[in-house]
């Protein structure tokens, strides 16, 4: 797909969405085939070259993934500390996505202290924080309600205003009617249309 759309990824319950989104986040590399991530050919790229490009990708997993023990304010910070950014910026920018999900009063509790949807907006923070030029995410409604997820929906697609290749896998029809756009289709592992 080309660099700076906006993909659904649509597929039954164990279509492979996960594998994909796992491949294209550099979390296991292709077993056969090419890939072609943000201009570098990941499969014959050289090992240390893929942090570097992974930092460009921001993740947003179906099962959160959040660090237990850092509160949320460091778990929206983390992408940006690993990156190298003064502590001043990380501030504002953690601060300001924090209050974009309406978690601001949230910032100091820890993941447990969190319900599901508060939970999953942590970590939507985290993946869109760093300004990725490449956002993945994974079922990134499952835990959120109607007004959450269309807030979500606008962080979405203003970030692909501003150049971001953005690529969601869901179940939720419904949003997908609200806005609608192309699709990648996945079924048993293959891709069936979108490319
Ligand atoms: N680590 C793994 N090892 C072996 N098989 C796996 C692994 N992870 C997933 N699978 C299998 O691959 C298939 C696709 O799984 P995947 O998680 O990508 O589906 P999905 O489309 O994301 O489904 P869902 O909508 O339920 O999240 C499933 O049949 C699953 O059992
Ligand atoms: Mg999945």
């Amino acid at each position: 797909m080309p660099e700076g759309g906006f993909r659904w990824l649509l597929g039954p319950s164990g279509a492979g969405k996960t594998s994909l989104l796992r491949l294209l986040h550099l979390a296991v590399r292709p077993t056969d085939g090419r890939l072609t991530i943000l201009g570098t050919e990941v499969d014959h790229a050289a090992r240390h070259a893929l942090p570097a490009l992974r930092r460009r990708i921001g993740m947003v997993f179906q099962d959160f993934r959040l660090l237990p023990h850092l509160v949320a304010y460091d778990n929206v910070a983390l992408p940006l500390r690993l990156g190298g950014r003064p502590e001043g910026q990380i501030r504002a920018d953690v601060t300001e996505m924090l209050r974009w999900v309406g978690l601001q009063k949230k910032a100091n509790a820890l993941p447990a202290e969190l319900s599901g949807g508060e939970q999953q907006r942590v970590a939507i923070a985290r993946a869109v924080v760093g300004r990725p030029n490449l956002l993945l995410a994974d079922e990134p409604t499952g835990n959120l309600d109607d007004i959450q997820a269309e807030r979500l929906m606008v962080l979405l697609h203003e970030l692909n205003r501003v150049g971001t290749t953005v690529i969601v896998a869901t179940h939720n029809d419904a949003l997908v009617a609200r806005h609608p756009g192309d699709a990648l289709r996945l079924d048993n592992g293959r891709l069936l249309a979108g490319g």
